[in-house]
């Protein structure tokens, strides 16, 4: 392997720098699914995949791959990445991190010259985050050939929709077969990610190993009533969705605090016709709901929804209660568990298992092949913010982790 680990970290950060600067806002980082922003981001990596020997292409939704060919022709697939998208006013390292650490630990092994019993490809996903269309894991949903023509129909706020995106973005949706991957091909996908909470800081641990990822449903809940006159209909003859919207979201706080390990969020929220004297006739709001237990996740999308349904009907509200997409929970593959263990261990520190809240592309690729994520330190558990951050330290012990977990799997493999 050739540079230091700390050097190679070092460029690790300064890409994860420069790819910051790609964004589809001026004073913030946000780089949606299709946009001219993602397309500089993902042709920055590709420019530095290319420079270090790797086989560069791009698939019909848009990821992006670098390969590292086996010894052999024919053998299986070692998949290692991350997204490149971003939520609205982000951070640097929520995706980028693990795509520019998988390309430091191949470059390694390009410099060294080093051919493996298996090839290796760094995946660079064109969106998790689901910013622009309502939906979830598109770029890793791609290769599970999941992606319907329901959601090719669906559209982002501009009226486009993901098809026509797709096109625009230099895709093919004819040709989205062809994005699919054979799961007798893969070997497994590891994911390197920043971890978003605050468990490994508060045990002043560098980096942890994900045991499983927490389940989710999103929704969009709709609640129409009657637009009117601010100053003249008289409060008790009034049909306010807004306020009608505003008691269902106390209701999902209210549930979500009583119960352990639920998580529920009203992110978006749009108030129709929008005036300040008129009655809220229309609003729609966001719901993402969580747990590492499905059968909770469940009893409580049913119990608030029945909630939901009460306080519309109290109000004389027409509730729509749409369910957008919704993921099970996941265990990690326990072997590749036990090699990210291994390789921790040998790096000189404990293994920390964690559960992760957040949702990753792991959870698509799971559906192909043996999955399991490396989560790096995170400054304040701050993430989906400007200020997420991570050190340049922490770094270097995640691809220190990545290194050796690869390095033994050539072994074992071959
Ligand atoms: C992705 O970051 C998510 O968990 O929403
Ligand atoms: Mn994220
Ligand atoms: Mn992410």
């Amino acid at each position: 392997m050739t540079g230091t680990l700390s050097d190679r970290a070092a460029t690790i950060m300064a890409r994860c720098d420069e790819l910051a600067t790609h964004s589809e806002e001026p004073d913030r980082l946000t780089r949606s699914y299709g946009t001219p922003a993602l397309r500089a981001a993902r042709d920055a990596v590709a420019a530095w995949m290319t420079a270090a020997g790797l086989a560069v292409r791009t698939d019909a939704l848009g990821n992006l791959y670098g390969r590292l060919e086996a010894v052999q022709p024919e053998t299986k697939t070692l998949l290692l990445g991350s997204h490149l998208d971003s939520v609205r006013d982000a951070g640097r390292y929520d995706g980028p991190l693990g795509v520019l650490t998988a390309l430091a630990a191949v470059e390694g092994l390009a410099k060294a010259r080093r051919q493996l019993p298996f090839a290796v490809e760094v995946v660079a996903f064109a969106d998790e985050e689901g910013l622009r269309f309502p939906t979830v894991y598109l770029g890793s949903r791609a290769l599970t050939g999941m992606v319907s023509a329901d959601l090719l129909a669906l559209r982002d706020a501009g009226g486009i929709t993901l098809a026509e995106a797709i096109r625009d973005f230099g895709g093919d949706p004819a040709a989205l077969p062809g994005a699919q991957r054979d799961p007798a091909e893969l070997l497994g996908y590891v994911e390197v990610h920043i971890e978003q909470g605050p468990v490994l800081e508060r045990e002043g641990l560098p980096i942890g190993v994900v045991s499983a990822i927490a389940g989710q449903s999103r929704f969009s809940i709709s609640l129409s009533g009657v637009a009117g006159h601010a100053g003249t209909i008289p409060m008790a003859l009034r049909h306010d969705a807004l306020c009608a919207a505003a008691e269902v979201i106390l209701a999902i706080e209210e549930l979500a605090r009583a119960t352990p390990g639920l998580v529920a969020t009203v992110g978006q929220l749009q108030v129709e016709p929008g005036a300040s004297n008129v009655v809220p006739g229309q609003v729609t709001f966001s719901l993402d709901l969580r747990h590492a237990l499905d059968t909770t996740r469940r009893d409580a999308v049913a119990t608030l929804e029945a909630r939901a349904s009460g306080i519309a009907a109290a109000r004389a509200i027409e509730l729509d209660w749409r369910l957008g997409t919704e993921n099970a929970a996941l265990s990690c593959d326990s072997a590749t568990l036990s090699q990210l263990a291994g390789a921790i261990t040998a790096a000189g520190f404990p293994v920390r298992e964690l559960v992760s809240g957040a949702g990753h592309d792991a959870v698509m690729l799971s559906r192909l092949c043996p999955v399991a994520m490396l989560f790096v330190r995170c400054a304040g558990g701050i993430s989906h913010n400007p200020a997420e951050s991570v050190t340049t330290a922490d770094v270097s012990v995640a691809l220190d982790v990545l290194d050796r977990y690869i390095a033994e799997l050539a072994t074992t493999s071959g």
